[in-house]
């Protein structure tokens, strides 16, 4: 992200709107962004999950560790809401006590500012310095696999389509 370029106020939509539909997407500056209201939250973040780029637009939320968290439908990783933190469940084999705990990996997915006004939401796209891994599939390079891997998906498709003739 340029952190020179001055931050910008971008419209999404009405409140109420967005509060029916829950979820919705879109593209700011070349940004795929996901907007989520949940428990009288609104969250904005990278629409493409930082592990393979799937998208997180159908993911569950689930409350792990009093944190709200998506969780990406095709791995079933988990990413914080509110910061974007990627979070894993494992054994510490230094302990003797070797129950499964929950394990920060840090920022992974990049999120970004909302903002109500009255009755209209706004977004802010982050600007928070350095690399995030969330940010390659907001690259070309990123862009560009995501269609390859879904173009060979849509080949497999169609094989499969036409054994049924
Ligand atoms: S693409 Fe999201 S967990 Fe793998």
């Amino acid at each position: 992200m340029d952190e020179k370029k001055p931050s910008r106020l971008y419209f999404i939509g009405k409140k109420e709107d967005l509060i029916q539909a829950k979820r919705m997407t879109v593209t700011l500056d070349g940004r795929d962004i996901l907007i989520i209201y949940h428990q009288r939250t609104f969250h904005a973040m990278d629409l493409q999950c930082y592990h393979a780029g799937s998208s997180l637009e159908t993911g569950d939320i689930e409350e792990i560790n009093n944190k709200h968290c998506i969780v990406c439908p095709k791995h079933k990783y988990k990413i914080t809401l509110a910061e974007g933190e990627g979070i894993y469940k494992a054994k510490n084999p230094m302990e003797e006590d070797s129950t499964l705990r929950w394990y920060s990996k840090g920022i992974k997915q990049r999120v970004h500012e909302v903002t109500e006004v009255d009755e209209d939401i706004f977004v802010t796209l982050s600007n928070c310095p350095g690399w995030i891994e969330s940010d390659y599939y907001q690259t070309e390079t990123g862009r560009a696999e995501l269609k390859k891997e879904q173009e060979s998906k849509d080949g497999e498709a169609d094989v499969n389509a036409d054994e049924d003739f």
